[in-house]
């Protein structure tokens, strides 16, 4: 009795000696097996090759809510993994020419077919279906309405008609009576009133008698197509459940938060201002309820200290991620003016609301961390510019592709037909891929020009 007690004593000692002797991973699966988390690939794998990484994803970007923070991330895994990322095509600018429903003829032709989309569009299952393979992952964030309505009329303020018609600028006057200022046929209606909704390809100004009953069905048709809403205030636990989702590791997930206002423009909301609003938005305020808590109903199914425990190794990542790239702490919040690199300077919706971002220390390369600067630039770039330089490198990537194939088929004298549908994938749409060789030739050279 006491001998086999003894003998357990000394099995606890030489397990807990072994653990000690072997960082990192074990003692992180190990750590993670105590919680009771369940069974997942350790957080950091040393094995980083994307076999098992779901490279699919569509991601739907919504206004407001932490998503240009999403989006900069899986911007970084897409280069990093050498994936296509559907990009608009310049006649959209920088979204798929929202607020127009999604068409496949916003994507630019060299970014097809893609692995993954997330610049602004305005939902279409059918039409975003069409582009994706069918195994894609659809995910999407969502914010507290309040928060989100106040973040909307501050940004919007002097671009959206609606908000423009309020005097002195005032949110409260706005919520008296709405709709004195609100019209719905308006090209920036959408800023509004329920934009959570629009975005997401539902309609925005369901009549007050039938919004409850179609806000319900909505969100039953959302929780059908997305795998994972994610909810802006409760971002790192969300980021949890993307990368089990994913299969991803924690380093395809670390962040710096991108495209905030300063402290100074954001203002504290009334109890009585946030009914309004919700009322005002009913439509996203039903989603937002029925996704946080489904939110929550999957994070208890994880365990929350299991949660809690990852969401704590993720900071300390983020942390050390920011003092290998920054020197310690974040590079300062700069007004868009006051920053040098021109591929760092946010976009400025109006000159009463200042949009932070970051500049770099000039001696960032000289830090030694050993982290490559343009890894650390990439971090902090917002998005018009990053997409602009996806599209750059995707276009030359397509270029190569195709100049090879075009060299091979004047070789092997095979006629292009062959060639063309060797190009456009089997069995995924092509759009502009599929005209003639030399069609696409010119559209090449012309759009790198
Ligand atoms: C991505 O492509 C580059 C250049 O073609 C190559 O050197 C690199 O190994 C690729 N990376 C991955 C992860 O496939
Ligand atoms: C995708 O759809 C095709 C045709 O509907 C089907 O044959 C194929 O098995 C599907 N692939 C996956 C991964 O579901
Ligand atoms: C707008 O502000 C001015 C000065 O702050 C005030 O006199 C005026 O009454 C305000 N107008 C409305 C409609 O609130
Ligand atoms: C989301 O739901 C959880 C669990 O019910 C709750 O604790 C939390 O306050 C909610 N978050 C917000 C921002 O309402
Ligand atoms: C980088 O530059 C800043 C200001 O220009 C200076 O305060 C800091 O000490 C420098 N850091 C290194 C490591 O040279």
């Amino acid at each position: 009795m006491s001998q086999k007690k003894i003998f357990l004593v000394l099995v606890a000692i030489t397990t807990v000696s072994f653990l000690l002797h072997h960082g990192g991973h074990l003692s992180w699966t190990i750590e993670v097996f105590r919680l009771g988390c369940p069974s997942i690939r350790s957080p950091f794998s040393p094995d980083s090759s994307p076999r098992h990484k779901h490279t699919s994803v569509v991601f739907l970007k919504t206004h407001k809510t932490a998503s240009s923070t999403v989006q900069n991330m899986l911007f970084r895994f897409a280069e990093h993994y050498n994936l296509t990322v559907a990009l608009p095509v310049t006649a959209c600018d920088h979204q798929f020419c929202y607020p127009r429903l999604f068409s496949s003829h916003f994507v630019h032709p060299h970014t097809m077919p893609p692995d993954i989309i997330t610049n602004h569009l305005r939902f279409s299952h059918s039409e975003v279906r069409r582009l994706m393979p069918n195994d894609t992952v659809y995910i999407t964030i969502l914010r507290e309405p309040g928060a989100m309505f106040e973040s909307l009329f501050s940004y919007y303020n002097q671009y959206c008609q609606s908000f423009k018609r309020v005097p002195n600028g005032s949110l409260e006057a706005f919520l008296d009576q709405p709709w004195s200022y609100y019209r719905p046929e308006e090209k920036d209606s959408m800023y509004a009133r329920n934009t959570l909704t629009f975005d997401l390809g539902g309609d925005k100004d369901r009549a007050a008698a039938d919004a409850a009953m179609y806000a319900k069905r909505f969100a039953a048709e959302v929780e059908r197509t997305f795998s994972l809403v994610m909810i802006a205030e409760h971002f790192d636990e969300s980021l949890v459940l993307l990368r089990r989702l994913l299969s991803w590791d924690l380093e395809d997930v670390l962040y710096v938060k991108l495209n905030m206002r300063t402290p100074s423009s954001k203002s504290s909301l009334s109890e009585e201002l946030t009914a309004k609003i919700r009322a005002w938005n009913a439509i996203d305020a039903v989603l937002y309820d029925h996704f946080n808590a489904s939110l929550w109903r999957q994070l208890n199914a994880l365990g929350l200290a299991c949660v809690g425990r990852e969401v704590q190794l993720l900071r300390r990542a983020r942390d050390q991620l920011v003092r290998g790239c920054f020197g310690g702490r974040l590079p300062q919040l700069r007004s868009a003016a006051q920053i040098t690199n021109k591929d760092l300077r946010p976009w400025q919706p109006s000159s009463k609301v200042a949009i932070v971002g970051y500049d770099l220390p000039a001696n960032i390369s000289r830090k030694g961390s050993g982290l490559p600067q343009d890894m650390c630039l990439k971090l902090i770039m917002p998005e018009v510019q990053y997409t602009r330089l996806l599209l750059r490198s995707e276009s030359l990537r397509y270029r190569n592709r195709f100049q090879f194939r075009t060299s091979q088929q004047t070789l092997k004298q095979s006629g292009q037909h062959r060639e063309t549908s060797a190009l456009s994938s089997t069995q995924r749409p092509s759009g502009m891929l599929g005209r003639t060789t030399r069609g696409t030739l010119r559209l090449t050279q012309r759009s790198l020009n």
